[in-house]
């Protein structure tokens, strides 16, 4: 399979881990010499209840039964997609009632960024640096590093950058701005919480000026941290939320979720203002409303936080230098890029997935599903440990 997969599937990077996968179940993904890896990074964030959760599979087996595609976005009442979106609701605050329901998380920062403008009638987006929102073209605009977009210039006008967690920039959210655009908790940057106020802060600054905010919670979404929403725990609700993976249960998906109001205006000047085709998709909106159901209904989201103090009480090594995140939602931070590398490869090679993040390159990925067990964690985090202590002999040894 390997020289079809370099040669023929269109590659991202020259390094791809390249593991030929036969199946997936619970925590464990296999390769085709059936050997199991524990998975600790769920197909980054997007397999809360891990692989092939029995719930999940019967909603899609008894859809597939029914029927596939049969219309573009928003024509036909189809009940998957009129369950997800009037569940999501009912976990919701009043002011976020009506959700558009989209093919991947990029795609939904799109609709986000048009909603933003059709409701202002003003064009400028401010983002954060160290940002990540996707890598459509509005999205990759509103990306915060240069040098992962400067290739595909000219992107979207019209968007400033602040620092994220920096009050003194806030003076730069003014009447002109359409919409701030934060991740509740910045990923691709090493997980990085708001500290002090900083999204109360922002949500007031947009009110005072009649921006919107937008937050992108396609990370931290759907129980990750232990609430539902990530803005759950920091007292400021968006007037546009943006959700994907984890909503999926394994599926493709993205949303982006506004008052009744604010949506209402996609209909109209001009007509069909975000169209798709497959958006909505009956299989997929049955599949995550599988997903939505088991993570509101069962214990799952106490658990995380429970799950995380397990994580930090066993992840003490002199090669971390600390530990980021809330729930299980977590960073590894070590020494050094090649301490990073090696850890993630060896782990590999030991049963044991871990990943990267985005743009910073000491930081070790801890996304698990959130129906990890404690014995799981326990089993992958002595797989990291006995691999740290080996770099630490061989880094001494070298010395
Ligand atoms: C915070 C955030 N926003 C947007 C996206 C883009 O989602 P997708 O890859 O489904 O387009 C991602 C994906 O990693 C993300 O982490």
């Amino acid at each position: 399979m390997k020289p079809h997969f370099l040669n023929h599937q269109a590659q991202t990077t020259p390094h791809p881990l390249a593991m030929e996968i036969s199946h997936a179940e619970g925590s464990y993904i296999y390769d085709i010499n059936n050997k199991p890896y524990l998975d600790f990074v769920a197909g980054v964030s997007a397999c809360p209840l891990g692989h092939r959760h029995p719930k999940v599979v019967e909603a899609i087996k008894k859809q597939v039964d029914k029927y596939l595609h049969v219309m573009v976005y928003g024509e036909y009442i189809q009940k998957p997609a009129v369950e997800l979106t009037t569940l999501l609701a009912k976990h919701l605050p009043s002011s976020l009632q009506s959700t558009y329901l989209t093919n991947s998380g990029t795609e939904a920062i799109e609709g986000a960024l048009k909603l933003a403008k059709r409701t202002t009638g003003r064009s400028e987006i401010i983002a954060a640096n160290k940002a990540y929102h996707g890598n459509t073209m509005g999205a990759m605009s509103v990306m915060g590093f240069e040098e992962r977009k400067q290739a595909f210039r000219p992107l979207l006008p019209d968007v400033k950058f602040i620092d994220f967690n920096n009050e003194d920039h806030l003076n730069n959210i003014t009447n002109k701005t359409a919409c701030v655009i934060l991740e509740t908790i910045q990923g691709g940057a090493g997980f990085i919480e708001p500290k002090n106020g900083y999204l109360e802060k922002v949500r007031k600054q947009c009110d005072l000026v009649g921006a919107l905010l937008i937050l992108d919670e396609i990370q931290p979404g759907f129980g990750r941290t232990g609430k539902l929403f990530g803005f759950q725990h920091y007292n400021c609700i968006p007037d546009i939320l943006v959700t994907g993976k984890g909503l999926g249960g394994g599926m493709p998906i993205g949303a982006f979720t506004a008052s009744l109001e604010l949506m209402t205006l996609l209909q109209d000047n001009p007509k069909l203002g975000h169209i798709t085709t497959f958006g909505g998709h009956p299989v997929i909106a049955a599949s995550a409303l599988a997903t939505l159901k088991e993570i509101t209904e069962t214990n799952l989201m106490p658990e995380v936080i429970e799950k995380e103090q397990l994580f930090r009480t066993l992840l003490v090594h002199p090669l971390i230098t600390e530990i980021r995140g809330i729930g299980l939602m977590l960073a590894i931070i070590t020494p050094s890029d090649e301490v990073t590398n090696n850890l993630i490869l060896k782990c590999q090679d030991a049963g044991l997935i871990l990943f990267w993040l985005l743009f910073e390159a000491k930081a070790v990925r801890i996304s698990p599903p959130l129906t990890i067990s404690n014995e799981e964690i326990e089993k992958g985090c002595t797989i990291i440990l006995e691999i740290l202590d080996q770099l630490h002999t061989s880094k001494n040894q070298s010395k």
